[in-house]
């Protein structure tokens, strides 16, 4: 019974788990007894999340995953690290807020490069690892995934995709006993969401279209990702929750 509640001994490589819901995500898989990669370009925000959370179970890859060499690098010292992985969380995501006519090329292929092609080229690459132990896959989406919101159209395409990538390798994976679920948050207190609620008449108008009446806090989005992780949600593949207060059920 309480193996199904835990992470104990579970290796797990987190992308972007130096800040905001990667940060919460690494945390809470330490919480709950997991050891975790963190993958993001800045080692610094990696050395202060050390120090708050004092535990030797966590070690940081320098790499920047909308390089295609970079996520190689990260297959291979993983590799050399553990030479095994039971959990991959596809967190890392950016955007950059246009309308349509106004996205260059190049703006194209930086976001399709860091939300998806990341999490498509390490979910393939670590197939094998992953098969070995049986592991379970979480891609970060985001409710711009389900619905037209005002992020851009290229930031919510990728999590769209992130979401239909999620029930393909499901599928395909089901026979070798990997789980892929995702999660989709609507407005998390994050420093890539402070970018925008703060400006006082966004926040007001994001919480007017949320039931619960608050922004989402990193651990509520850390929670769930746990909870699909756990041997717990073994007959869980192929979902994706929403963690929105109640954002994408809010008719009129
Ligand atoms: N916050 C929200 O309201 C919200 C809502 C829906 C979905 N999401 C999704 O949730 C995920 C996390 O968002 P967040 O708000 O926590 O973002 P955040 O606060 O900006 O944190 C992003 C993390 O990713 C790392 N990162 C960014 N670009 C990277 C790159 N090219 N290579 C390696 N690491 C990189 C950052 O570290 P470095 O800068 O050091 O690389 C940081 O650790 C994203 O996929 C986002 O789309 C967020």
């Amino acid at each position: 019974m309480t193996n199904r509640w835990n992470l104990k001994n579970k290796k797990a490589l987190v992308t972007g788990g130096t800040k905001g819901i990667g940060k919460a995500i690494t945390q809470e898989f330490i919480e709950l007894g997991a050891d975790v990669l963190v993958v993001a370009r800045n080692e610094a925000d990696f050395l202060t999340l050390k120090s708050e959370i004092k535990s030797d179970k966590i070690d940081f890859l320098q790499a920047d995953l909308s390089k295609a060499e970079d996520i190689q690098k990260v297959i291979e010292q993983t590799e050399n690290k553990w030479n095994a992985l039971d959990i991959l969380v596809n967190n890392v995501g950016m955007n950059i807020r246009k309308k349509t006519l106004e996205y260059s090329s190049e703006e194209y292929d930086q976001i399709l490069n860091t939300n998806l092609r990341s999490a498509f080229e390490l979910s393939k690459q670590f197939y094998l690892l992953l098969k070995a132990s049986q592991g379970n896959i979480v891609n970060i989406s985001s409710v711009a995934g389900l619905m037209h919101l005002r992020t851009g159209s290229i930031y919510g395409m990728t999590k769209a995709a992130l979401i239909q990538l999620t029930k393909n390798l499901a599928g395909e994976w089901a026979e070798d006993n990997i789980r892929v679920n995702a999660v989709s948050p609507w407005y998390i207190n994050t420093p890539l969401a402070q970018t925008v609620l703060k400006n006082k008449d966004y926040y007001n108008e994001v919480i007017s279209r949320t039931p619960i009446k608050r922004i989402g806090n990193p651990e509520d989005v850390s929670a769930a990702v746990a909870f699909l992780c756990m041997p717990a949600a073994a007959h869980i593949t192929g979902q994706c929750i929403s963690v929105d207060g109640g954002f994408t059920i809010y008719g009129f």
